[in-house]
């Protein structure tokens, strides 16, 4: 054991998971455990060491390293004899290892015999990945048994006997796959006489007719305690241990399913599955994805999850002579088990948790930029019964002074939950009532879901039935499954031909009664089945090509709602950005737009769970996401609905949403003083547009997300590893909700060294420590970083679209140097102009004393351009020197030597905030412009 010490070693991660919440309405045993489906059950125990493969007749050809995966003759490093050598007329696994630019690295092993059958996930990848490939030109065999690929900065080695793959960045091991020797990839095989492939599950039974095809492996993550990623799970940030010494949970499962009722603190799958895991460490982060849309569970292994020390599997060139030190390394062990497809894998190598973040996006995409509009506040309900209701919800905004931009109309509004359709009665003038909401600048979302009604007298299903569009059952019928139109089929989204048919529906023309205001939410494309296993479709439903479900599930989602994305695209003629909300989603789903995570509770733990989940959804592409404001089952009461508007203001996606069931709660509906205060989380939100919106440029250029741990601004801080209680909103916002009734105050945790401001009274709070901040009900802890800048627009309007030409105010906080910097992106909010050059993005930066303003857009290379005549009207200072603090102050516009008025003031003109901000009142210079402010 001496040579292997690092294997079996301390992962500080214990801690039990609370595996049981009761909760009644969570119908636990309508879902399978690993245990009772085929392909975990048994997989989930392998012993390890028990994979027994090697590299054989290692070459480059087209700048990729291949290779043959055979059975060793003999167990490496060890003695057993598994299944015997050959396999020659079984057909071997190829392996291919692949380079990007900027520290990609991709591994994928196949099956060379049967390529048609073992599904590969496509328009998953971006379209140019291979224009960023690095040409391999030759590797170094080694006297250890081991190849070595060189790549500028890191290293892949390939272990010959057995099979292992290390990925180095300089001389630091960053993360190996097969190193516990756990990599099995079940071929396919004839059935013999007498075997049963079937796999039953409650009344449902799955045919299986390929058999079993599990691709299983571990990938092991060094020098680090903590891994994040592979959503949906309503758990914390840091995955807490699966298995291991006194731990026994469920794997945290990736399967797409509609969960009535879900509970927090729970590994089980919901509705989207991201298949991307990341781990940091003070001085490392990396990330490892698997493109795969098959049912997978991960186990995230403790600490001496497997005590038997007999592991001598790295044999001759073991993993221990890649490290310099031998001794308690810190790795997370991780078990993947994937029903069927192939292992195609890529691992990111960092170093820092924002590299990691924009290496997956320069695979998968990055969010694409919203519209302006998409940013703001939306008011949603199942239902808004009818027309009259819409335009008294539209009123009531008004009439009570608060904001938004969306109304929504979930799916009581169709005729017969036929999805394009009005109820006659209900919705008799749609263009009429959507043109009054356009007369405000406001929108209209109505929901289309994959489910078709079975109904002859239903165009769209006539001509999707005559064109053979559905998913076919196992026996080739069109599949026909309950949900809520009843009888339903389910068009079969992985045919690029059916998106692109399915596309045209959304034209006005075809979509009667739409105007260019409506925009779309796909909902229940899991897809959601009521009758169908857990919910679902069954797993041996066919697809186009005879792909079989199973292969494709958790990625149907995702092509239902790219074909929308792309139908409202065509509408605006590829000028107009669309916005489609889906509650299913896939890896690349970022690129496609937004996700919510779905059907969440009124009660406290939802609202605190929600931090978690958009955290996770962020740091694995997908950044605009938010939960429903106010829990969409149950009723909340005024204060916890209070408590998720202000929480809610901060979440990528903004928007209250309400059960059939539920009591109205409109943010006037409680009366005084809640609607006030909503109004106030409300009108929070829309001072903070321009900022937010400057947020989503960055994350449609590098994939960083909005919603950031702490950890990936401060990534040294060890203390912030665990937190998910409070999150950065971009670099300079740190937003700590409140989750319990009652509270008087919170314990907020302040990273770095700089301290932080109190958004709205401008106190400041030291870094580097757990502060006790007082709370009120007017508002939850929010602070401004120390050195930031941050752009708002502070006048309340209707709607964001009113917001357009309104003046700016500047909130610069200064830092121990007197210093700030900040940046504000603005283009026209809906087209894609900015592609060509129309958009101003500045730069504020405040120092010695002096407020510049500078470009930071590239020399003008684009066709268009966009201008804004908009000023700034308040420039408000946190932290300057005492004796700048004093009444009688001067600033100078520096071009035009005019000299501004000065004032101390509250930050925010927030009543009852002490005065502490020094303010330059109208200083009158364009957003625009270039210019200088100089206190003297
Ligand atoms: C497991 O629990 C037992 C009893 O509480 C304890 O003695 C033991 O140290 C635990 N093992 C680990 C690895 O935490
Ligand atoms: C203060 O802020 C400026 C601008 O953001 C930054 O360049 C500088 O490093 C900061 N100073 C300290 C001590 O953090
Ligand atoms: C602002 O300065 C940049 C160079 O930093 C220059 O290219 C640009 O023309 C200036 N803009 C105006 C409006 O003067």
């Amino acid at each position: 054991m001496d040579g292997f010490k690092l294997t079996w070693s301390v992962v500080v991660l214990v801690g039990l998971l609370v595996t049981t919440v009761n909760v009644a309405a969570w119908k636990k045993d309508e879902f399978r455990r690993c245990d009772q489906s085929a392909f975990c059950k048994d997989t989930r125990n392998r012993e390890p060491g028990s994979s027994n493969l090697e590299v054989k007749d290692l070459k480059i050809a087209d700048g990729v390293l291949r290779a043959r995966l055979v059975p060793s003759d003999a167990g490496g490093g060890g003695t057993t004899e598994q299944g015997g050598g050959g396999g020659e007329e079984e057909g071997d696994l190829v392996l291919e290892i692949k380079a990007y630019k900027n520290g990609i690295v991709r591994l994928k092993v196949t099956e060379e015999k049967h390529p048609e059958k073992r599904f590969e996930v496509p328009d998953v990848l971006v379209k140019d990945l291979e224009d960023k490939k690095l040409w391999l030109q030759r590797f170094v065999e080694k006297d250890d048994g081991s190849s070595m690929v060189h790549l500028g900065g890191h290293d892949v080695i390939l272990q010959h006997k057995p099979f292992q793959v290390h990925v180095k960045r300089g001389s630091d091991l960053v993360l190996s796959v097969n190193s516990k020797g756990l990599f099995n990839f079940e071929k396919l095989r004839e059935k013999k006489e007498g075997e049963n492939w079937e796999d039953r599950f409650r009344t449902y039974t799955d045919s299986r007719p390929y058999g079993p095809q599990t691709v299983s492996f571990d990938v092991s993550f060094h020098g680090t305690e903590h891994v994040y990623g592979i959503p949906e799970h309503a758990t914390s940030l840091a995955l807490k241990p699966t298995k291991g010494p006194n731990i026994s949970s469920e794997p945290y499962r990736l399967f797409n399913l509609d969960v009535f009722e879900y509970i927090s603190e729970s590994p089980f799958g919901l509705y989207g599955a991201v298949p991307f895991m990341l781990s940091h460490s003070a001085d490392k982060s990396a990330g490892f994805f698997l493109l795969n849309s098959a049912e997978m569970q991960i186990d995230v292994l403790a600490s001496s999850w497997d005590t038997t020390p007999s592991i001598e599997m790295e044999g001759e060139g073991g993993s221990s002579k890649l490290l310099e030190n031998g001794n308690k390394e810190k790795i997370v062990d991780t078990h993947w088990i994937v029903e069927s497809g192939v292992f195609d894998a890529f691992v990111f190598v960092g170093p820092s948790p924002k590299d990691v973040v924009t290496q997956y996006c320069a695979v998968t995409g990055t969010t694409s930029l919203p519209s302006l509009f998409s940013t703001a506040y939306h008011q949603c309900r199942w239902n808004y019964k009818d027309e009259a209701d819409v335009a008294a919800v539209d009123a009531g905004f008004d009439e009570h002074d608060i904001p938004y931009d969306v109304l929504w109309l979930d799916i009581e509004h169709t005729d017969g939950k036929r999805y394009f359709t009005w109820d006659p009665i209900l919705f008799p003038t749609p263009k009429e009532m959507q043109a009054k909401l356009s007369a405000k600048g406001r929108h209209m979302v109505t929901i289309v879901d994959p489910h078709i009604k079975r109904d002859d007298g239903f165009p769209l299903h006539k001509e999707a039935s005559s064109k053979g569009y559905y998913v076919k059952d196992s026996g080739g019928n069109d599949y026909d499954g309950w949900c809520w139109p009843g009888s339903s089929s389910y068009l079969d989204m992985l045919n690029p031909e059916i998106r692109s048919w399915w596309a045209d529906k959304f034209s006005l023309s075809s979509y009667v009664g739409s105007t260019p205001i409506l925009h779309i939410w796909n909902d229940m494309n899991e897809p959601s089945v009521f009758n169908g296993p857990e919910g679902t479709m069954p797993k041996d439903a066919l697809h186009y090509n005879g792909v079989e479900h199973r292969d494709v599930h958790n990625a149907y989602g995702y092509y239902f709602h790219m074909a929308s994305v792309e139908g409202l695209l065509r509408r605006g003629g590829g000028n107009e950005r669309p916005f489609v909300l889906s509650r299913a989603f896939f890896a690349g789903t970022q690129k496609v737009g937004p996700v919510w995570t779905g059907d969440n509770t009124a009660d406290w733990t939802h609202l605190r769970v929600s931090v978690p989940m958009c955290l996770t959804l962020g740091l694995t592409g997908i950044a605009f996401t938010g939960a429903d404001v106010g829990g969409f089952f149950g009723n909340p009461d005024p204060e916890l609905l209070t408590r998720w508007y202000q929480l809610g203001a901060y979440y990528p996606f903004f928007r209250g949403h309400a059960h059939l069931d539920t009591k109205r709660r409109e943010p006037w509906v409680f009366g005084e003083p809640y609607t006030t205060l909503m109004r106030e989380a409300v009108h929070s939100r829309y001072s903070l547009l321009p900022y937010v919106y400057t947020l989503f440029k960055e994350a449609s250029v590098t994939g960083v997300p909005l919603m950031r741990p702490l950890w990936m601004e401060f990534p040294e801080d060890i203390s912030t590893f665990e937190r998910d209680e409070e999150f950065l909103l971009g670099p300079s916002l740190l937003v700590h909700g409140v989750y319990s009734q009652g509270a008087t105050s919170e314990t907020v945790y302040l990273p770095g060294t700089q301290k932080w401001y109190d958004v709205k009274t401008g106190a400041t709070y030291p870094a580097g420590q757990k502060v006790n901040v007082p709370v009120t009900m007017d508002g939850i802890p929010v602070f401004q970083r120390a050195g930031s800048i941050i752009a708002r627009k502070q006048r309340r309007r209707r709607s964001s679209t009113q917001m357009e030409t309104d003046p700016y105010t500047l909130v610069v906080a200064l830092n121990s140097t007197y210093e700030a910097s900040g940046e504000l992106y603005i283009d026209d909010g809906k087209s894609y102009d900015f592609e060509q050059g129309a958009f101003i993005h500045r730069q504020f930066k405040f120092s010695k004393g002096r407020l510049t303003s500078t470009t930071l857009a590239p020399v003008k290379t684009g066709s268009k351009v966009f201008t804004t005549s908009c000023l700034v009207e308040r420039i408000v200072i946190l932290g300057v020197r005492a004796k700048d603090l004093a009444i009688g102050k001067n600033a100078i516009v520096e071009h035009d030597e005019r000299r501004i008025e000065t004032d101390i003031g509250p930050p925010l003109l927030q009543r009852g905030a002490s005065s502490t901000a020094l303010i330059l009142r109208l200083p009158n210079v364009r957003i625009s412009d270039n210019w200088s402010i100089k206190l003297v």
